[in-house]
């Protein structure tokens, strides 16, 4: 027997050369913040420009705030929420990938809640304020990574307190998102599967704490999962192949944002964000990849059966000697085959000494047991020996 729950409400406008369609359509409000990096990357693909003109033939006025940080921080929301209360913007747009699109979403909140951004953090510091609403948020993506453009979730970093937490709540899912894989045709190969793998593991984390409970969770996530096994390599080796991103679109921002709406993802997640606070330089995605397979080695024990049916999803067959393995084993040749297996933590400027800070900080700050459902909780000291087997 199976149950469903559902509530995915964002309006998602998925497919190659839909940006065009920003110009017909009804927009939630009459003059945009629009949120883009502080890089210009934006500006230099041209994408700006084109979201600007579209948002004119829609008689909607818009203002840029061109100072999102790759791991975004609150310093960065206040800024933008001030740019947007000067300008009267009644609506907030994120254009890019997670940081931007994570900081319109921050920003629509504090646009209409009062108090410091903090209060609302729901673990760690955080005040754990209730969001009860948060101003409209129209999201343009150019990666395919996070699932943040189809999902309640942002991610904000706090550069005093090394915290970087999450944001959820219904009033954040984005009332709509133009999800334009042609967008993605110029992503760099790094940048391409770093984001292909994060994408993998909300994927894959939600499948385990799913546990078969939820039967929409099930489909997604592995139809996703097939999908980055097949078109991950593909647009890592050609960028510029069309039916590699939108295939790689399709797993990451719509099957990836909704195992998340529907589901956490596990303590994969919490420790990979936890090394993104201390380490903001390191690309979320790149967090993950370092502590992957000796994640998975010590959690598999608890659920073998899944991990298997997961290692068979990307085309392993199970061996009955090694229960649980089928799904590090893919794993392990995925990384090997896109190069990520030589991502080391030492390239980053992590010392082996700071594995112990991590492990605290994950399960002490971040948050761990709000996130897992394995039989048993993981303790600072099952992280840290993840961190330090992980360690090269
Ligand atoms: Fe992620």
């Amino acid at each position: 027997m199976f149950t469903i729950d559902n509530y995915t409400p964002t309006r998602v406008i998925f497919g190659a050369g839909r940006l065009q369609e920003l110009a017909r359509m009804e927009l939630p409000g009459k003059k945009a913040l629009i949120c883009v990096t502080e890089d210009g990357l934006m500006e230099k693909l041209g994408i700006l420009q084109r979201v600007l003109e579209l948002l004119k033939q829609n008689h909607t006025e818009a203002v840029v705030f061109d100072k999102v940080q790759p791991n975004p921080t609150k310093d960065g929301v206040d800024a933008a929420v001030a740019l947007a209360k000067k300008e009267g913007c009644d609506f907030v747009m994120g254009i890019g990938g997670g940081s931007s699109i994570d900081t319109a979403k921050a920003a629509a909140v504090m646009l209409v809640n009062e108090g410091d951004l903090w209060d609302y953090a729901y673990t760690g510091t955080g005040g754990k304020k209730e969001i009860k609403e948060a101003a409209p948020v129209v999201t343009v993506t150019t990666t395919a990574g996070t699932g943040t453009e189809t999902d309640p979730y942002c991610v904000i970093t706090r550069t005093d307190t090394s915290e970087k937490l999450d944001f959820a709540v219904d009033a954040i899912f984005p009332k709509i998102s133009v999800i334009d894989p042609e967008l993605m045709l110029t992503l760099p190969t790094t940048l391409t599967l770093y984001q292909g793998f994060d994408a993998l593991f909300h994927l894959a984390e939600c499948y385990i704490t799913n546990n078969h409970e939820n039967r929409l969770v099930d489909i997604y996530s592995e139809d996703g999962i097939r999908a980055v096994t097949k078109w991950l390599p593909v647009a890592a080796e050609d960028g510029t192949n069309l039916e590699a991103r939108v295939n790689m679109s399709y797993a990451a921002n719509i099957l990836g944002g909704y195992t998340q709406s529907l589901i956490n993802c596990t303590s994969h997640h919490i420790t990979g964000q936890t090394i993104g606070g201390l380490f903001p330089k390191i690309a979320h995605g790149a967090t993950l990849i370092l502590i992957a397979k000796e994640y998975y080695k010590r959690v598999c024990r608890y659920f073998p059966e899944l991990f298997d049916e997961m290692g068979g999803f990307m085309g392993l067959e199970p061996d009955s000697q090694k229960p649980g393995y089928g799904f590090i084993e893919a794993l392990s040749k995925l990384l090997a085959e896109t190069g990520m297996d030589k991502l080391s933590m030492s390239e980053f400027g992590i010392r082996r000494e700071d594995c112990a800070r991590i492990a605290d900080m994950t399960v002490n700050n971040t948050g761990i047991a709000d996130m897992d459902r394995y039989p048993e909780q993981l303790t600072a000291a099952d992280i840290q020996e993840i961190l330090e087997k992980s360690y090269k």
